[in-house]
């Protein structure tokens, strides 16, 4: 009887004392998690999936699918079929699926601070495929060793950052990280633009884009974004380089009269995926004696994603993008 007793108090203890760690608890409360909203296992199972809240809209979780999971692609639309948010974590490690599209209807991830959104070795998986994901807030974003993975698939993704943790934040360049992927993984211009802010380097290429009015390959009136390098020389029109915001590609700015960058008074971001090449190069402007970028300098939190290894070739420009004229030293005399 005494024993039996036990085991009820002992099984009670449990319940109380859920797995979920003390982090994400706090988490929880602080984001007033619905208790029924709640998916305590955390792992997703053929044995926990019929205590997934699966009528919920918003969901907290510590969500982690792998090989133990055993549950179809199927399986998992019907039970993932009307979150929209998920509050807590979210991991997909060692499985077979080729799509994450069981998750299309998820919107956001809002992390605590020591939470990650982890993809890693599902060796089929071909694309993420998260495709109404507006919202990242994680820690870390770790997509590793998917080696067939081609696609992100995140054209809706707006907002990647980091949230307040107790833990220091990750270095810039470790906040996402995309590692051992198919060698023909490409990222697209809407995801680059998001991802921007919170990396610098990424060793993939872009996907060729779809052009419009706004990306653009040769630079005409009108574009914002130009997509390729962008060589700007005695030639060029500087009144067309007035409204752009994005180069994918390196700046080139050699044998020009330019005494300023003056006109390039919208740039924010120049995003070279080039291995070889620096972001920005700025070559025999006899004229040039003032090397502030209107907007990079006004908006420097880290703004200017300079990608690889870039302006430093020329400048030396870690901390200010305000240099003395001195800086600008001969590139290749
Ligand atoms: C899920 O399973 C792993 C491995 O057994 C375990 O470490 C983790 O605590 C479990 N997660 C939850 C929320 O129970
Ligand atoms: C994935 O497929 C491999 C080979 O087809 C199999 O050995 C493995 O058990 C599968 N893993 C899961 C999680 O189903
Ligand atoms: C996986 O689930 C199927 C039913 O969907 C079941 O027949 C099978 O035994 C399960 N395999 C394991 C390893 O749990
Ligand atoms: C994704 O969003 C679109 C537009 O809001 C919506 O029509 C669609 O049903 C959503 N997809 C899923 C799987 O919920
Ligand atoms: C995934 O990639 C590995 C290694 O590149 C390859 O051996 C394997 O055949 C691929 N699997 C699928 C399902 O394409
Ligand atoms: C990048 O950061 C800037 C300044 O913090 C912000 O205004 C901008 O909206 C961010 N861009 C994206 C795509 O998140
Ligand atoms: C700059 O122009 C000169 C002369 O046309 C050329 O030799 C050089 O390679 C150019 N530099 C860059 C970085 O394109
Ligand atoms: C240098 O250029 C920047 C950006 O075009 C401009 O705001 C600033 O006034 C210029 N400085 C001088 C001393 O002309
Ligand atoms: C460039 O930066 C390095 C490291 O901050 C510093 O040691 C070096 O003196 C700088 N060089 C110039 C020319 O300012």
């Amino acid at each position: 009887m005494n024993y039996i007793l036990s085991l009820l108090i002992i099984g009670f203890i449990h319940l109380v004392h859920s797995k979920i760690d003390k982090d994400l608890q706090t988490f929880f409360k602080k984001n007033k998690c619905d208790q029924k909203c709640t998916f305590e296992s955390g792992n997703l199972t053929f044995g926990t999936i019929d205590l997934f809240p699966s009528s919920c809209e918003t969901v907290c979780a510590d969500l982690q699918l792998d090989q133990r999971s055993n549950l179809t692609e199927n399986e998992l639309t019907s039970v993932f079929k009307n979150m929209k948010h998920l509050i807590g974590r979210l991991k997909v490690l060692n499985t077979n699926y080729t799509s994450g599209k069981f998750l299309s209807g998820l919107e956001s991830i809002e992390c605590d601070g020591n939470g990650m959104l982890e993809w890693g070795e599902n060796f089929k998986l071909l694309e993420i495929g998260l495709i109404n994901l507006t919202s990242i807030i994680c820690y870390r974003v770790d997509i590793w060793q998917n080696f067939n993975l081609t696609r992100l698939n995140m054209p809706n993704l707006k907002i990647l950052f980091y949230p307040w943790s107790k833990y220091s934040l990750p270095v810039k360049e470790s906040y996402i990280a995309l590692t051992f992927l198919s060698t023909d993984f490409c990222i697209t211009t809407n995801e680059m633009a998001t991802t921007i802010n919170v990396t610098d380097y990424i060793s993939y290429k872009y996907c060729e884009p779809v052009l419009d009015d706004k990306l653009c390959k040769e630079p005409v009136k009108g574009c914002i974004e130009i997509f390729g390098d962008l060589e700007i020389t005695d030639d060029t029109d500087l009144e067309i380089m007035k409204t752009i915001e994005i180069i994918y590609g390196s700046l080139i700015i050699n044998g020009t009269d330019i005494k300023d960058f003056g006109f390039l008074e919208s740039l924010k971001y120049v995003a070279s995926l080039e291995k070889n090449m620096e972001a920005i190069i700025v070559e025999n402007n006899p004229k040039l004696n003032n090397i502030t970028f209107p907007r990079l300098k006004e908006s420097f939190s880290l703004p200017l994603l300079i990608l690889p290894q870039t302006i430093l070739n020329v400048f030396n420009a870690t901390v200010s993008l305000v240099f003395d004229v001195e800086y600008i030293l001969p590139l290749r005399h």
